[in-house]
């Protein structure tokens, strides 16, 4: 599995789903490796950090479009499941991580301006679905704090948009930067409502996949 992280706007939680996510399915005992195609480097950083008595996350960069085309089938070969974790953009690598990915994953924060830039991701996107039919794309809401009128609302906007949004949601913990600082997921915090939060996720995921 190809699983691509993407959104056109920075900070909506890209490389925070991909830890998380690869942190819950190497708990699992899958080989599972991150691929950060952004020139910030969280994922390395992170990667950097984690202890070595810790699920093995193996983590490598590849930041161009040729580079991830060319490099991904040998990594991909040497793992169960491959995250990719994509750049603020929808440009050509994040057409490039759409196409490779078997599902991707667009986080979105419920607040009106990541709103906005996700309708203009979707019309872009629009082009990149013309060249491959069968894409699994499903948006992801991050951040949430249920008491924000836009938290409620969300899904019903999302939906207008065309892509599903994925029932589990991502509760705005400052656990989730917390554990990053130390190279940890949520699953390994002691966050017992961000650690659901990332199990009601993968679940959802799974089953999508068949996993
Ligand atoms: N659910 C959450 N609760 C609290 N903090 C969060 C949550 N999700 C992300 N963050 C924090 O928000 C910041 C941005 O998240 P992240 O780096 O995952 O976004 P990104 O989409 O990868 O950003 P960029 O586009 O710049 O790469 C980080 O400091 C992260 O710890
Ligand atoms: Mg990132």
């Amino acid at each position: 599995m190809i699983i691509g992280i993407v959104s056109l706007k920075g900070g909506a939680g890209k490389s925070t789903t991909a830890i998380n996510m690869a942190v819950a399915y190497a708990t699992k005992g899958y080989k599972v490796t991150i691929i950060d195609t952004d020139a910030n480097g969280t994922c390395i950083h992170w990667s950097g950090l984690r202890p070595e008595n810790m699920p093995n996350v193996m983590c490598v960069a590849l930041q161009t479009t040729e580079a991830l085309r060319k490099n991904i089938k040998a990594l991909y070969d040497g793992c169960d499941i491959a995250i990719i974790d994509g750049t603020p953009a929808i440009d050509e690598k994040t057409s490039t991580i759409i196409m490779l990915s078997t599902l991707f994953i667009v986080p979105v924060l419920p607040s009106p301006p990541d709103v906005w830039a996700t309708k203009i991701f979707i019309e872009k996107y629009e082009q990149v679905k013309a060249l491959k039919e069968d894409i699994k794309g499903y948006f992801l809401v991050n951040r949430v704090d249920e008491r924000k009128m836009l938290a409620k609302q969300i899904d019903e906007v999302l939906n207008d948009f065309g892509l599903p949004v994925l029932k589990a949601r991502l509760h705005d913990y400052t656990a989730y930067e917390n554990t990053l600082l130390n190279g940890l997921g949520v699953l390994e915090g002691s966050n017992l409502k961000a650690k659901n939060d990332v199990i009601q996720l993968t679940k959802e995921i799974n089953k999508i996949l068949s996993l």
